[in-house]
């Protein structure tokens, strides 16, 4: 096993049911509705393929891409969206998905870039939150990891799989410098290499 794979945090399993759970609180919360499913990329195509398989009825997919301009959590972040969105979204429910909220800036960028193509409603879901107080960064920022900045007063996804604890972690999607996306399971990244 690669040394920067630290402690499992989520197996597999733990993973896939509370997936099963959430694609059933969605089936609810949309019967009868044809929602679009706005998906961030890339963290987050583990995750979309596990929960669209578990929704009965009909949806739209797309997908957005978003990268912070200097790598760290928070910061100023690129959107990529395709053309003829406006046309898929005008008018719908949209639920994004993203794989996991840290300060809540890439969340934020996506909903009001969104909104303003009129859609019905906007809601959202994440796989993983990090439990941590808001408006505070991170005690110590870890050597190798981004720069920790503050949680965005208010941000509050519609849905969360987990409270995580506030750590740097890979897997399910989640990547390191690229790597890891593959991993089936969340893993923290060791760090006191
Ligand atoms: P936010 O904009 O600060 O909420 O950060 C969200 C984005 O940063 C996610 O979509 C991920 O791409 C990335 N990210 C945040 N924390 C982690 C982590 O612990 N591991 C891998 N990627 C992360
Ligand atoms: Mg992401």
């Amino acid at each position: 096993m690669p040394p920067e794979i630290g402690k499992t945090l989520l197996t597999a399993d733990q993973i896939a049911a509370r997936v099963r759970q959430l694609g059933a609180d969605l089936a609810r919360a949309y019967a009868g509705r044809e929602p679009v499913i706005v998906a961030i990329m890339k963290g987050c195509v583990l995750f979309l393929a596990d929960l669209v398989r578990t929704w009965p009825g009909p949806l739209d997919l797309e997908f957005v891409a978003a990268e912070s301009y200097d790598g760290t959590a928070g910061g100023a972040v690129r959107l990529a969206m395709p053309r003829g969105l406006a046309s898929r979204v005008a008018g719908r429910p949209v639920l994004v998905v993203d794989d996991i909220f840290d300060t809540g800036a890439t969340l934020a960028k996506v909903c009001r870039a969104l909104e303003a193509l009129g859609p019905a409603e906007v809601r959202t879901l994440v796989l993983f939150r990090k439990r941590r107080p808001r408006g505070r960064p991170r005690r110590a920022a870890a050597r190798r990891t981004p720069a920790r900045r503050p949680r965005r007063p208010g941000a509050r996804p519609d849905w969360v799989g987990f409270d995580i604890p506030d750590r740097f972690v890979i897997g399910y999607g989640l990547d390191y410098c690229g790597r890891y996306r593959n991993l089936p399971y969340l893993a923290v990244l060791r760090e006191d290499r």
